[in-house]
This record gives structure tokens, sequence and C-alpha cells, in this order.
């Protein structure tokens, strides 16, 4: 190759680089609009209403997993805005505005009054339909074999609390029940907290 050849292909690949390394980072991004956030959004759409179909369901979940192939990405929905996260209200972003510091709060603070709940209801089920996008993704992350003691049976149990714990919270917001709103906060807060204790934090 000659010598302008050369130079013209590694700024070629030197673009390229440049152009991954970009996709790289917005892919991560679920706050500013990324690609990542429409196909979950889509996925949340699924969710929605009476009728859900499992077989779109399913190739949603599928193709979501192809693209995005690390767990940990995913979950970065929870964190807060400022590291790129969803964030509990779109239209309050904040230092700690993160998805799941609010389900922590909610299901270990003090219980809202029925107006406050009343008022936050929107936000509480946006956040619900999260959780249950969420929990069709991460089953399809459950390890295959048991390692350290635990394996995809714990994976599931855990699993499972925040899908119990999102259809009771769906429950509440239609009692407007604050009391029953911490309790299925709580059990949501607690299978966050024992996959991570048992696959994550260690
Ligand atoms: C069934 C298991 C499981 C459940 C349930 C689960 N997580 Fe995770 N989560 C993980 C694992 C495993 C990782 C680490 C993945 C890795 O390092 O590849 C993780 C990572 C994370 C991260 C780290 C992202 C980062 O880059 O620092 C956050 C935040 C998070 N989870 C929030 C939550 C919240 C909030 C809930 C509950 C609503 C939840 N997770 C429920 C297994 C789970």
């Amino acid at each position: 190759m000659s010598r302008i050849g050369r130079i013209l292909a590694s700024g070629t690949t030197l673009v390229f680089a440049l152009i991954l390394s970009t996709d790289n980072a917005t892919a991560r991004n679920f706050y500013d609009d990324a690609a990542i956030k429409k196909d979950i959004d889509a996925l949340v759409e699924l969710l929605k209403g009476d009728k859900v179909d499992d077989a779109k369901v399913k190739t949603a979940v599928a193709d979501i997993k192809k693209k995005y192939d690390d767990l940990n990405d995913l979950m970065k929905i929870y964190k807060p805005t400022a590291k790129k996260g969803l964030g509990w209200n779109p239209a309050k972003p904040g230092k700690l505005d993160g998805i799941e510091q609010r389900i922590n709060d909610l299901g270990t603070k003090k219980v809202l009054t029925k107006a406050q709940m009343a008022k936050e209801k929107e936000l509480i089920l946006r956040a619900t339909y999260y959780n249950l996008a969420l929990y069709e993704i991460t089953k399809g992350f459950a390890p295959d074999k048991i390692k350290g003691g635990k394996g995809p049976n714990d994976w599931k149990k855990h699993n499972d609390e925040i899908m119990e714990g999102s259809k009771e919270v769906i429950a509440a917001v239609k009692a407007n029940d604050p009391v029953a709103l911490k309790k299925a906060m709580g059990r949501i807060g607690g299978g966050c907290t024992e996959c991570h204790a048992d696959f994550r934090d260690r």
C-alpha cells in the first residue's frame, strides 16, 4: 500500500473506532431517548393492558437480549438521570432521582397519605411497568448452573418477587391504598436486594 493509502486507511479505521465508541456510549444512555430506551418502551407498551400477547413479549425480549447482552447495562435504567438512568419523574430530573431510590423510599419510609399517593399515581405506574419489562428481560439472564451454592431457582425466586410486587403495586394504585403500596414496594425492593446479594455483590 502506498504511504498515502496507509494514511487514508488508518484515518478510516480511526473514524470507525470513533463511530463505534460513540454508539456504545449512547447505548447505555436511557435518559436521552436512545435506541435502548425505545426498545424497552416498546416492550412496556406490550405489557400494558389486560390482554398481554405472550408471543410478542417473547420476541421483543429476545430481540433486546440479542442487542444488549449485558444485564448491567440494562439495569442502569434504575439509576438517577445524572448517571444516565431513566429517572423517577422525567419532568423533575435531580441528583437522586433514580427509580431504584424511589422504590426503596416508598418501601421503607413513612406511608404516603392518600392524597400524596393519588398525586404520584402516574409515576408509580410508569416505574412499575418498567419493573415488569425488566422482569421479563432478567428472566433470560438466569445462570444455567449452580455456582457458589446459588443457581437458576434462586434467580427465579428473586425475579418473581419483582413481578408479584409489581402486580401488587398496580392493585394498590387502583384502590389508592398507601399501606398496600408500601408493602408491595418493600417486596420489590427485597427482590432487588436479595438477587444482588446472591448474584451481583460477590
Ligand atoms: C434476578 C436477579 C436480579 C434482580 C431481581 C434485580 N437485579 Fe439488578 N442486577 C443483577 C445483576 C446480576 C447485576 C450485575 C450484572 C453484571 O454485573 O453483569 C445487576 C445490576 C444492577 C445495577 C447496576 C448497574 C450499574 O451499572 O451499576 C442496578 C442499578 C440494579 N441492578 C438495580 C436493580 C433494581 C432497582 C432492581 C429491582 C427493581 C434489580 N436490580 C433487580 C441482578 C438482579
